[in-house]
């Protein structure tokens, strides 16, 4: 956390063994740390190491609600020695604000996408679908929102959507819940969900009715938050007995869900609006045993997970095994 006031930095900065490469993908991570949501001014500052010259120089005004990944600026040239430069991250008088620092490449998104192949559904795109129709690739849409819904639910960031929601292709969608997804059972080569499986309420049984609707060597390809690499990590992860217990209930978030998450005070008010919340937290590690459990009790047949180092996303891939 960094107080009001104040500032961390990072000197010398292309002498630290992790930053060393250019880190394309490295970024502070900064947010509003107050309970209530006072906004957090902060600047990430550049500075030449010897002199002291200012060279970059970025604002950012964040709510704990909109986190943001500040890319690090970075010297111009980053392979000479010299000049050193360091980077800090200030704090403006008023409020404080939490920062961290992710230094991992990049999981590549594509790599992931590149195996929906055939006939698949992407749940939840929101303002952003990631798999594309091509002459190999027949996808269909499902959110559980339409499009007014969509951004009645996320105006409390609508700034950071609004320019996407008029090239996104709303009228391809389907208002269709992960659970109840609207085509045939074994139907589906691939089923491809971005921050979608963190909030599901009852993932088991979400697992068991995505298998029933694949093909025969059909995938399961989804990338989560690690919840202690982003916003989530002050949540407590989610535990295996803690999501069997869902197994005989709802697949649906209730008042119970939304009391979990925003407190016992909000519930009711987050509930009319329908605000997105994570209803589980996982590392690679959790995921990996709520995995192995669906391997030995709900039908999956196998599953791959990849994560590097602190990276903020894991990527995990699952399935039926192919016809004998
Ligand atoms: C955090 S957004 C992710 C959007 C996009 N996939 C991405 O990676 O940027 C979660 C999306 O999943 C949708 N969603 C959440 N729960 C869902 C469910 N049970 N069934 C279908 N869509 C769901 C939300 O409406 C929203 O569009």
């Amino acid at each position: 956390d960094l107080p009001p006031g104040t500032s961390i930095s990072l000197l010398g900065l292309q002498d630290l063994k992790p930053l060393q490469s250019f880190p394309n993908s490295t970024g502070w991570v900064l947010f509003s740390s107050s309970p209530r949501e006072e906004p957090f001014h902060a600047r990430v500052v550049l500075r030449e190491s010897h002199s002291g010259v200012e060279v970059d120089v970025r604002e950012f005004t964040l709510s704990s609600a909109n986190p943001a990944i500040v890319p690090i600026p970075w010297p111009a040239v980053s392979t000479h020695r010299q000049p050193l430069f360091d980077l800090s991250v200030e704090a403006d008088a008023r409020n404080a604000g939490g920062v961290f620092l992710s230094v991992t490449p990049l999981q590549d998104r594509q790599d992931l996408i590149r195996l929906c192949k055939g006939v698949g559904v992407e749940i939840g795109p929101g303002v952003n679908p990631q798999v594309l129709t091509a002459p190999d690739v027949d996808v269909t849409y499902c959110d559980e929102m339409d499009r007014a819904e969509w951004e009645q639910a996320y105006a409390y960031k609508k700034h950071t959507w609004e320019a996407r929601t008029s090239a996104t292709p709303w009228h391809l969608y389907r208002k269709a819940s992960g659970d109840a997804l609207p085509v045939e059972d074994g139907s589906l080569d691939f089923i491809f969900a971005s921050h979608v499986f963190e909030h599901l309420v009852n993932p088991l049984r979400h697992i068991e009715h995505w298998l029933a609707k694949l093909k025969p060597g059909g995938l399961i390809v989804a990338i989560v938050p690690h919840a202690e690499c982003s916003v989530d990590y002050a949540r407590p992860l989610s535990t295996l007995p803690e999501i069997i217990a869902e197994y005989d209930g709802p697949m649906r978030p209730g008042r119970e869900h939304y009391a979990k998450f925003f407190g016992e005070k909000d519930a009711d008010r987050r509930l009319r609006e329908r605000r997105s919340f994570h209803a589980h937290f996982y590392t690679a590690e959790t995921l990996g045993v709520v995995l192995s459990h669906a391997a030995a009790y709900h039908g999956l047949d196998w599953y791959q997970i990849e994560h590097r180092g602190n990276y903020q996303e894991i990527f995990f891939v699952a399935g039926k095994a192919p016809a004998s």
